[in-house]
């Protein structure tokens, strides 16, 4: 193991010709900050921040001094930011993964008879992971392209080959995560299957031979075997993984003094992935119950135990059919989670079950166990695990809502970006509920760029406040009229920031790597990064995430802080579906209450939109005004990726040319290539 290899990433992403992502202007990056955070802070937080913002910003001054270190950074690096990013997102998070960090896909119940159906369901699942394995070694994914904004424009695939080959190990102050270094020879390959809190190694190619379906649905019987024999059974060691990630990282020192555990320990970490082969739960198993026992397990007593939180992708084959995949986030984004688990669910769907073909089973190896020597000490540890992740459990509150009333189709019509009226929506739900809006997360992908992850769409708008406050406050009487003109403005505005995020243009990573150049200088904290409005400004109480799928599944994810909500949403042609989830410990949020609004404002928008007719004549009239950076984008991006997959585009060539922010100057070359339509449209959008 080796930890993540940059450079080779930085090859194999120069070979898919992408741009490098941009430095956006640091006048720019102040005054959007301004402009976030205004309507969010009381007078006089505001006016202190203008002066510190002022002053951070003034010509000499230490922003420009910063900024032009991040420049001297992105000449040198495939991406300025990910170092940074990835450790402040992730890495030197203390937070337990479970809940707090990693990600669940809820895939529909299954209805599994007796435990043979749920082994077969297993073997055909690790089946298709060893298929997609065979795709990703050989280098043949296809390579995707951008849909919705911006379509058509080739996206950086570096995060597929992080699903089966990486671990995030855990440190006493930070995580490191770790890659599989690739070997000349294949070497032979394991799956790690948990069952009864036991983990067992599942050779997948032995002997040369990557073994078939029936194969491995004879040795996942031998397992629940071996897992059944009480005589043998050892602790739930699984469980320290689910704590915060100093005390696992202690566990872990204490663990390593064992060669036995060393052993052990290695072969979990080197593995493809888990299954999870868990014991019916005795839950009633709504959506809602399906998606906490996928982000916890249920906790110590359930199969909260059955689990190896480290490791990106652990799928879970419940013997009551309750089955998804949780993945540790630090890898890889929502969204290639969902391509590789839409494969899987694909290949198992199409292909039935190849039981009936002969096989060699009688010769195979049994499984092995996977042994630990736990000292007293130990055994405290695990103990005080599994009271923080049922202290977890307690305090989690889902609410799994499929609202039925319409989908994305219904938001076309309006001439409107789904997206966007979903996010105005969840504004509106969030004012209704607490009567404010709060610094809010939207994740917008920004693969379009080398080592591309995500930034932050500031979906707390002053526009959608504006609106919200319409809708809500009758004292302010606003005619229909009235509100669906702010409506359009709140999508506009919307849509305008999604398009900086997606190009590389959003402020929150910029300020991040302001903030960490600083710090990596050895400089004192600029005052911009002490004020309390930058806290307040990452402080997420609206957390969100739009993670569509094409197969019937559901994502989900906790809230990222303890007065607030984690709300993922999946919408399709006809309905949407909602995750919200929030802390019962917190008396300010209730999952319930927000879905709840939620359900009206949705109901009370499309009534608003239904009377005022958005359809037709408005909405082409503002079309016409406000999505010209769309649409022109649009046109530019489909020129420009006219080009097969196979005849990657150039970087300079793919770098998006409509902003309404600027690269920063002094590098504004390497970036762009500046065309008088985006001149226009860029110095068109400063107001
Ligand atoms: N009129 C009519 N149709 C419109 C429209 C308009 N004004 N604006 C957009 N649409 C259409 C799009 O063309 C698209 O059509 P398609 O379904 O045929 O592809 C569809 O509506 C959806 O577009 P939109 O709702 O605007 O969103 P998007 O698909 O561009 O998504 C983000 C926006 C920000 C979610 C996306 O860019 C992104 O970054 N996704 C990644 C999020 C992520 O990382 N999630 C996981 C985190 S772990």
């Amino acid at each position: 193991m080796a930890v993540l290899d940059r450079e080779a990433a930085k090859d194999l992403d120069d070979r898919d010709g992408l741009p490098k992502l941009p430095l956006p202007n640091l006048k720019d990056t102040l005054e959007m900050y301004l402009r976030c955070m205004k309507h969010l802070l009381t007078e006089e937080q505001f006016n202190k921040t203008q002066k510190i913002v002022k002053e951070f910003g003034a010509h000499g001054g230490v922003g420009e001094f910063l900024q032009s270190k991040l420049v001297e950074r992105r000449e040198k690096k495939a991406n300025w930011l990910n170092e940074y990013w990835l450790n402040d997102m992730y890495l030197n998070n203390r937070l337990a993964l479970p809940v707090n960090s990693s990600p669940a896909m809820v895939f529909p119940q299954q209805n599994f008879r007796a435990s043979f159906d749920s082994l077969r369901f297993a073997a055909q699942l690790i089946s298709g992971v060893l298929e997609y394995k065979t795709l990703l070694d050989a280098h043949a994914l296809p390579v995707e392209y951008a849909r919705g904004q911006l379509a058509g424009t080739p996206f950086c695939m570096e995060q597929y080959y992080r699903l089966f080959t990486s671990y995030r190990l855990p440190g006493p102050e930070r995580d490191t995560l770790v890659a599989q270094e690739s070997s000349v020879m294949p070497e032979p390959e394991h799956i790690i299957v948990a069952c009864k809190n036991q983990f067992f190694v599942l050779d997948v190619v032995i002997n040369f031979r990557r073994l078939n379906e029936r194969d491995l649905l004879t040795q996942l019987e031998k397992i629940v075997k071996m897992a059944d024999s009480e005589e043998e059974r050892l602790p739930p060691i699984g469980l320290l993984t689910s704590d915060g990630r100093t005390e696992w990282a202690e566990s872990r020192r204490v663990l390593m003094r064992e060669s036995t555990n060393r052993d052990s320990l290695d072969m979990i970490e080197r593995c493809l992935c888990l299954v999870c082969l868990d014991d019916a739960s005795g839950f009633e198993l709504s959506d809602t119950a399906r998606s906490t026992l996928m982000l916890h397990g249920g906790g110590a007593t359930k199969n909260g135990g059955n689990r190896w939180y480290d490791k990106p992708m652990q799928f879970v084959v419940g013997a009551d059919g309750c089955c998804g995949v949780v993945c540790e986030h630090s890898a890889f984004e929502g969204i290639v989670l969902v391509q590789c688990t839409e494969y899987l669910l694909k290949y198992m769907t199409g292909s039935p079950s190849k039981l009936v073909r002969a096989a060699s089973v009688s010769e195979l190896p049994a499984p092995r166990r996977l042994r630990w020597k736990c000292t007293p000490e130990i055994h405290k540890h695990i103990a005080s695990s599994a009271d923080n992740l049922q202290r977890l459990v307690k305090n989690l509150v889902m609410n799994v809502y499929k609202f039925q009333d319409y989908g994305k189709e219904f938001i076309k019509k309006q001439k409107m970006s789904p997206d966007a009226y979903i996010q105005v929506a969840l504004q509106l739900a969030f004012y209704r509920c607490h009567g404010r809006l709060v610094s809010t997360y939207e994740s917008a992908s920004t693969r379009r760029f080398q080592q591309g992850r995500v930034d932050n769409i500031r979906s707390a708008t002053p526009e959608a406040l504006a609106f919200v406050r319409a809708m809500t406050d009758e004292t302010l009487s606003s005619s229909d009229t009235e509100k669906m003109e702010m409506f359009r403005g709140a999508i506009t505005v919307q849509t305008k920031y999604t398009i900086l995020a997606i190009t590389g243009m959003a402020i929150d990573n910029h300020l991040l790597g302001l903030r960490e150049i600083a710090h990596e200088m050895k400089m004192e904290k600029p005052e911009i990064f002490k004020d309390e409005a930058y806290l307040i400004s990452n402080q997420f109480i609206l957390s969100t995430s739009q993670v569509p799928t094409t197969v019937e599944m559901f994502c989900c994810y906790g809230p990222v802080v303890l007065n607030g909500y984690g709300t993922c949403y999946n919408p399709q042609s006809d309905h949407i579906i909602f995750s919200v989830s929030s802390f019962r410990e917190s008396p300010q949020t209730c999952s319930a209450e927000f879905v709840k609004c939620l359900v009206q404002g949705l109901l009370d928008m499309r009534d608003l939109c239904n009377k005022c007719n958005s359809g037709s004549d408005q909405a082409e009239q503002r079309k016409g005004q406000t999505m010209e950076t769309h649409t022109q984008t649009e046109t530019y991006w489909r020129d420009k990726t006219r080009q097969s997959p196979s005849a990657p585009t150039k970087s300079r060539q793919t770098v998006p040319q409509v902003l309404v922010r600027s690269p920063d100057k002094t590098n504004a070359e390497t970036q762009t290539q500046t065309s008088p339509q985006g001149k226009a449209l860029k110095n068109g959008n400063k107001s």
